[in-house]
């Protein structure tokens, strides 16, 4: 009865949603237009686009790290949650046994005098004395990150310390959430003697079973005392083997990045300096990194993905790092221009770490952690979102001049927009985010074609649709995205660099939403703005090529033309990208100029879509591929070509080049690249 005197209501809103989606954006009517676009494929007549133009910003968000892209298993693993004081919090670890079976509490007797707090359990029976247990097994356990995944044949690394005054038997295993399906199992037996003092113990499990809900559990059936301390569970199989999910790793590589922004966002300012990202406690050994609570996402972070793990992950991915600092100020205190000279030193420490030589202080850290050769660092972000700071401008001249005199290749970033209004302070790049709706980020696709042409170049480091037109990830954000890249490509004599944010999403902890990537503990799959951003793979480094596009509709129409080489079949391929906007089909006519006769191959090109049924169709952990691009053969091509666009779409040619002599032609007038 209830739900049927809702039903009008519903009715009344779901008509209203339609029709104010309606008013914003053109419902499909089955018109048709028509449009031409003009491609000078003489590459004399074109630019080169920036090496780095399209790359990655992670930011430890959304337990995008923890949690996430570090394959660590265990959720605090030194018990040190609650900070350096005892009591401690140790969730999410838990106890197997009822009270009348064991104390577990926490002291701060550990071997590690960076993170003191230790576990201390008390078994206080056992299976034939007088005092009998209430389960076989008594002692703790701990879920992860809303679950392990634990794979049947995987090998997982379990790593802890213990000491105690008796002798020891502890079984540790991988379990079912409810501790009744063993995955694996096997037993650390110790005498006394051996465990007096702080021990290491590591195992290697194999699963003999799946369950990707799963827990790790420490548990004993003898009557004893025995701390414990920094405990860790690694699947050996992750990205070359340091330490990151594998999958998660292939879907950052599939964007083929140039450059990897770590490691915030926000997470570098903290809400209060003294939580703020610092990175000389996420060094060196991971049972010594102390861990600390960042207060902008509020969660807690172990530091297995430190400073060095960021560095690390860039090489891996053959992307430049691009390290953001605290620059001394967060969303609520400030360090003193005059007494930030302690920060600048910091800072000069950490580019030490990344570059300097292994004789060095800070270069000799990195290579004791394996890494004698020096990261490849060459830029780094002055703070985030900072420049309206009381403090800024100051502290950031002194990090500045600081950085320059010591390191004078390394390109500084201001948090102050240049795009506008020129800069009052020296920089090599500005950075610029935006996080619009659909239209204003589709319009954004001629943000920078006022831009000086001079001066320092833009890093649009943080760009998405944002709110209802985005809710989760839609197609819609995804074509208005695309529409701003395709801006962002033709003004990129002046862009150097561009990424979507926030990348990842563990669906357990929604905390920005949308984001690029969206994982539990064993899937993941892309946004539609994930898959738009796979057309743009080929920018970075690419010639740009001088189009002209006549429509009647240049509100919703955009285009943009690379040539390419592509590395796994040597073939060059002229890629050109549109995205249809509005509701209209439309058919565009495509005419390739600049090139010697027949210079495109009749067959070999390809041609890709991405759109959907209906603008706000998302993916999901159900329909994970429901929006993505298809790919299709793209017969009978020619210099000329009558194509239809579908409303609502992205669509890419690659045609292929049969040979790369061309017609040289030189275009003076700048200008109608815009
Ligand atoms: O990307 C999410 C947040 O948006 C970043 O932390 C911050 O830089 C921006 O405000």
């Amino acid at each position: 009865m209830g739900s049927c005197q809702a039903r009008p209501i519903v009715l009344f809103f779901m008509l209203f949603g339609l029709f104010a989606l309606g008013q914003s954006f053109d419902v499909r009517t089955g018109t048709n237009q028509t449009a031409q676009l003009n491609v000078n494929a003489s590459e004399a007549s074109g630019w080169q686009i920036a090496e780095t133009l399209f790359g990655i910003f992670f930011e430890e968000i959304n337990h995008a790290g923890s949690g996430g892209l570090w394959a660590e298993l265990v959720s605090n693993r030194g018990f040190e949650a609650g900070g350096p004081n005892t009591p401690s919090n140790i969730d999410p670890w838990s106890v197997i046994g009822d009270e009348s079976s064991l104390i577990v509490s926490t002291d701060r007797s550990s071997c590690f005098s960076r993170n003191k707090v230790a576990l201390r359990m008390e078994v206080q029976c056992d299976l034939t004395g007088f005092k009998t247990c209430s389960a076989s097994e008594v002692g703790i356990y701990n879920p992860g990150y809303w679950g392990m995944n634990i794979e049947q044949g995987k090998t997982y690394k379990v790593v802890f310390y213990i000491t105690s005054p008796d002798s020891v038997n502890i079984s540790v295993s991988f379990a079912s959430s409810d501790g009744s399906q063993i995955l694996a199992t096997t037993n650390i037996i110790a005498a006394a003697s051996d465990v007096s003092n702080w021990t290491k113990k590591e195992v290697l499990l194999e699963a003999k079973g799946t369950n990707p809900n799963s827990r790790l559990q420490l548990t004993t059936t003898r009557k004893g005392v025995i701390w414990f301390d920094q405990v860790s569970a690694m699947p050996m199989d992750t990205y070359m083997g340091h330490g990151f999910r594998r999958e998660l790793v292939d879907m950052l590589a599939g964007l083929k990045p140039r450059f990897f922004r770590f490691p915030g966002g926000c997470f570098v300012e903290g809400e209060w300096l003294r939580n703020a990202f610092r990175w000389k406690e996420t060094i060196g050994p991971w049972e010594e990194r102390p861990g600390h609570f960042g207060d902008v996402w509020m969660y807690w972070t172990d530091e297995g993905l430190g400073y060095f793990e960021y560095l690390q992950l860039a090489e891996d991915l053959g992307a430049l790092p691009i390290w953001v600092f605290n620059n001394g100020i967060s969303h609520n205190d400030q360090v003193n221009t005059p007494t930030v000279l302690p920060f600048v030193q910091d800072v000069l420490d950490s580019i030490e770490f990344a570059r300097g030589d292994p004789g060095s202080k800070w270069g000799s850290v990195r290579a004791a952690m394996g890494h004698p050769e020096p990261f490849n660092l060459k830029y780094v972000a002055i703070g985030n979102e900072d420049c309206r700071k009381k403090n800024y401008k100051g502290n950031y001249l002194k990090f500045y001049y600081a950085i320059k005199a010591a390191y004078p290749d390394i390109k500084i970033i201001t948090n102050c927009d240049g795009s506008s209004t020129p800069l009052d302070h020296p920089a090599d790049l500005y950075d610029f985010h935006t996080y619009p709706s659909a239209k204003t980020m589709f319009s954004m696709a001629h943000q920078f074609d006022h831009t000086s042409r001079t001066g320092p170049k833009a890093f649009v480091s943080e760009y998405a649709v944002h709110g209802n037109d985005a809710r989760n990830g839609s197609l819609l954000a995804a074509l208005a995205e695309a529409g701003f890249l395709i801006g962002l490509e033709r003004n990129s004599d002046i862009i150097e660099m561009a990424s979507y944010a926030p990348i990842f999403l563990n669906i357990n902890d929604q905390r920005w939403i949308p984001d690029a990537i969206v994982f539990n503990s064993w899937q993941q799959y892309g946004t539609p703005s994930y898959w738009m951003q796979q057309f743009f793979t080929e920018s970075s480094g690419a010639t740009l090529l001088n189009t002209t596009l006549q429509t009647s509709s240049p509100d919703s129409l955009i285009a943009s033309a690379i040539t390419w080489k592509n590395t796994s079949d040597d073939n060059n391929y002229i890629r050109i990208k549109i995205v249809n906007f509005g509701g209209d089909t439309v058919n565009l006519k495509i005419s390739v100029n600049g090139l010697d006769p027949d210079s495109i191959g009749l067959f070999g090109s390809t041609k890709t879509v991405l759109t959907s049924n209906n603008l706000m169709d998302e993916n999901s952990f159900k329909e994970p591929k429901k929006v993505v691009p298809n790919t299709s053969a793209f017969p009978n091509t020619g210099e000329n070509l009558d194509v239809v666009l579908a409303p609502h779409s992205f669509t890419s040619f690659d045609l292929l080049k049969k040979s790369i002599s061309l017609i040289t032609k030189v275009v003076s007038d700048a200008k109608s690249y815009i």
